[in-house]
């Protein structure tokens, strides 16, 4: 029997699969059922035949064995799959070449390089070179026990050190520079990346270092952190802090912690809440809340409660409620974030939180009643109405309906109302759906928008001077519209008059942007027309020295010279305008 072959027969595809994806039981003959790891789904159509040892998807149509599974999940190579089912299998893998390619090769080395790199910053973190870091790791309350199992390192300000370590190895000049952790400068000597930073390992699911964060120990090292770039074994997209720790935890609770940075998943990790994960100094990608959906049911996000923080709160639970996670927000009080809260009020203090933290929508309410004026019915049916939306991304119809009324019982807004309001929504589900969320809209537009919005001096005064033709290419043109027209400026006298594109909109931009101050509105809104007006005149003249030089070509002279002195004129007229 050759490897393969052995190998296949001492792996269950169930316990291989069983890593990745929650499996249960359908039925009896052996058959498992779960979440398609690699299409979006809510409900179950991949499911995993133990008795013949395959897998099959019957949403997206994909199957195959348990090396097939490994390979198109992880991004692996025929032999890396093999090498990954061994080693997890305790079972010896023949070193023979043709188990093995160059991009084999080459990872099989960078994941060498890398567990050489974290030893060797972690053994700097105990010896004389690492006593800054040590002391400030203790200021931080980051104790020995932590510092153990997060592999904390320290990257010394030597600048060689690394590069020294690693040219005792076999690994080729190509290999080492592929990792990223050593650079070249032009004469060709080579230089450690991280220097003088308190290093964080970055692991995979298997828990094998693939990426480092560095954090600078002064306040003017900047920037605060610094992290790996790509590599053939780094996908920042796809990778979470703490995730092969925090997996099993996950699985056991359903649910799994999100917040911002890797000092407050170690603090929340220490606190005995092992289910903690957060992105590593990237945006949240799907790639990201799918792997989390694998594992857990449910979020609950512990930000920093700055209005930064709550932004990303909205934008992730978005992310982490269209792939059917139930969210819940944590608040902290007293500006604190994760890690600092848990330092001063204790774990006990902290985990009270999260049992107690509320569900998304209830957090997004208290956020938008400010708003409206929730003394009058009115008011907080108009803040039932602006939630609506986000509502209606539910995907489950009784979900939906559930949580509408739970809201609308929050809001204190009539339930009969609420049917209404339903109903109206329902049918416009029904329509052709309309854009999704988060459109593209251009800064200018966006500040303008909101300080017509802030402001009645600046809407009056603005509003005449915003003529069609600077609007007319608009994305909110609409809205503009609508303003121009309504009476006031309140949701829902602007609501009316916007088609369903346009109202998504305007939920985005009051969602989006904390309100704009009074006074500042003015003068944010002259600012933007000036640019707004220079823009235009740049774009006129390009136009016309087009048209100049193609009058030239035609000989058509006289139009040329026409145009010329036009341009003059704009030119004379305003310059490009005072805000650049
Ligand atoms: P924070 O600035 O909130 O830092 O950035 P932190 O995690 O609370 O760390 P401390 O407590 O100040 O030491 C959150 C996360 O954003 C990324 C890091 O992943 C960080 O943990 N980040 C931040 C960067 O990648 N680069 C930066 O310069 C700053
Ligand atoms: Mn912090």
């Amino acid at each position: 029997m050759d490897f393969v072959d052995q190998l296949k027969s001492s792996i269950d595809i169930v316990k291989v699969i069983g890593e990745y994806v929650r499996l249960k039981r359908s039925g009896s003959g052996g058959r498992w059922i779960g979440l398609c790891p690699f299409h979006q789904e809510k409900t179950p159509s991949f499911s995993v035949n133990q008795t013949r040892q395959f897998f099959k998807c019957f949403g997206c149509g994909k199957g195959g064995d348990a090396l097939s599974f490994v390979m198109e999940i992880d991004g692996l190579t025929f032999p890396e799959a093999l090498k990954l089912l061994a080693e997890r299998n305790g079972i010896p893998m023949p070193r023979r070449a043709e188990y093995s390619d160059e991009e084999s090769k080459l990872r099989a080395a960078l994941y060498e390089i890398h567990a050489i790199a974290a030893s060797f910053y972690q053994a700097n973190l105990r010896d004389a070179r690492g006593a800054e870091a040590r002391a400030y790791l203790a200021r931080r309350g980051v104790g020995a026990e932590m510092i153990e199992t997060f592999a904390l390192g320290y990257a010394d300000a030597s600048g060689q050190s690394l590069a020294r370590r690693l040219a005792q190895e076999r690994f080729t000049p190509r290999e080492i520079e592929a990792s990223g952790l050593i650079r070249r400068r032009e004469d060709g000597s080579a230089y450690d990346f991280f220097r003088g930073r308190l290093m964080f390992p970055i692991h995979n699911d298997a828990g094998k270092v693939i990426a480092f964060g560095g954090r600078a120990l002064r306040d003017e090292d900047q920037p605060k952190y610094l992290n790996s770039s790509e590599t053939p074994i780094y996908r920042k997209s796809s990778v979470l802090y703490n995730a092969h720790r925090a997996r099993e935890g996950m699985r056991r609770s359903a649910r799994a912690v999100l917040v911002e940075g890797y000092m407050d998943a170690i603090g929340v990790y220490s606190a005995g809440v092992k289910e903690v994960v957060a992105p590593c100094g990237t945006a949240f990608t799907d790639a990201q809340v799918r792997w989390i959906r694998r594992h857990a049911d449910a979020v609950l996000m512990s930000f920093d409660p700055d209005p930064a923080g709550a932004r990303a709160t909205e934008q992730r639970a978005q992310m982490l409620l269209d792939e059917g996670l139930h969210v819940r927000v944590v608040t902290l009080e007293g500006g604190l974030d994760p890690d600092e809260y848990i330092r001063k009020h204790g774990a006990e203090s902290y985990r009270k939180k999260l049992e107690e933290a509320g569900g998304y929508f209830h957090w997004l309410a208290d956020r938008v009643r400010a708003r409206f004026d929730m003394r009058t019915a009115e008011g907080r049916m108009d803040a039932f109405k602006f939630l609506l939306p986000a509502v209606n991304r539910i995907s489950g119809r009784l979900e939906r309906a559930a949580v509408a009324s739970d809201l609308a019982e929050y809001l204190g807004v009539e339930p009969g109302l609420v049917l209404d309001q339903f109903k109206k929504a329902a049918a416009e589900r029904r329509a052709p759906a309309a854009a999704p969320a988060a459109p593209a809209i251009p800064a200018l537009e966006r500040i303008l928008l909101s300080a017509l919005l802030a402001s009645d001096q600046a809407r009056r005064q603005m509003l005449p001077r915003l003529t069609g033709e600077i609007t007319q290419n608009f994305a909110s043109r609409e809205i503009f519209e609508a303003l121009r027209h309504a009476e006031n400026t309140t949701y829902s006298a602007l609501e009316g008059r916007l088609g369903p594109a346009a109202r998504d909109l305007l939920h985005f931009l009051l969602a989006a942007d904390e309100k704009m101050e009074e006074e500042a509105a003015l003068e944010q809104a002259e600012a933007c027309l000036r640019r707004l007006e220079a823009d235009r005149r740049k774009q006129r003249t390009a136009e016309l020295r087009a048209r100049v030089k193609q009058a030239e070509r035609e000989g058509r002279m006289e139009e040329a010279l026409g145009m010329i002195a036009e341009l003059e004129k704009i030119q004379k007229h305003g310059g490009t305008g005072g805000c650049q």
